[in-house]
């Protein structure tokens, strides 16, 4: 069993976008472990959000580990351009390639942690030949471009599925849940074998006064 204690990812797309550095600064106080960043195109995902110089400047408002999930096509100029903004981990959708290999390859040469996004109708398949050089698998519980979007059930079976195969390998390959945890679904994924969650609107509900109790009620 390689299914580490469960890390909350709090994401930065359902803070104030206009006191960004004060609320990452907020949810690193209350208790958050990384920091996750969406980023949208408006081309992959229907939605346009942080591009790499709003990286750079909320980079420096915490030291916690930077989690960057690109939802963009093509998605290499832009792994190099948020490596060098300060990211520590990035993931990617492997539709959006359009070399899965070779785009994992470049984020490990960059010293970078290396993960795999699926969608909620992408196969555990995909990860049958990229296993080995991963350092997190992302599953999505909503279809991406939007926070606040409810939990899709049927990925619960799909996140034990990626557990076996994650404990197979015996490494410590992150397995992370994306999209619409709230204290019970948490519950739930943490079952079936997650050990990081993002909450966008589970945590930023209420304001900085509550971020501390919203990220621990996803613990628990
Ligand atoms: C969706 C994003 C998610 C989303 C999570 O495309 O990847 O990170 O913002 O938001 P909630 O927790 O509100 O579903
Ligand atoms: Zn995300």
């Amino acid at each position: 069993m390689t299914q580490q204690p469960v890390r909350i990812a709090p994401s930065i797309l359902s803070a104030d976008f206009a006191a960004l550095g004060a609320e990452v600064e907020a949810i690193d106080a209350a208790g958050a472990d990384w920091i996750h960043v969406d980023v949208m195109d408006n081309h992959f995902v229907p939605n346009l959000t942080i591009g790499p110089m709003v990286m750079k400047a909320v980079r420096k408002h915490s030291k916690k580990r930077f989690d960057v999930h690109l939802m963009v096509t093509p998605v290499d100029p832009l792994i190099s351009a948020f490596a060098e903004a300060g990211a520590d981990g990035l993931s990617f959708h492997p539709e959006a390639g359009p070399h899965v290999h070779r785009s994992i390859q470049l984020i490990k040469s960059l010293g970078k942690r290396a993960g795999l996004v699926l969608n909620p109708a992408t196969p555990v398949s995909v990860l049958d030949n990229v296993m080995g050089d991963l350092d997190l698998v992302l599953v999505m519980s909503v279809n991406p471009g939007y926070g606040g979007q409810a939990f899709i059930e049927s990925q619960l079976p799909k996140i034990a599925a990626i557990r076996k195969l994650i404990d197979a390998t015996g490494r410590q390959i992150d397995l992370e849940v994306d999209g619409g945890v709230n204290p019970e679904t948490a519950k739930r994924c943490i079952q079936a074998g997650a050990d990081a969650l993002v909450a966008g609107t589970a945590v930023f509900t209420g304001g900085p006064s509550k971020y501390a109790a919203n990220i621990k009620a996803l613990r628990s």
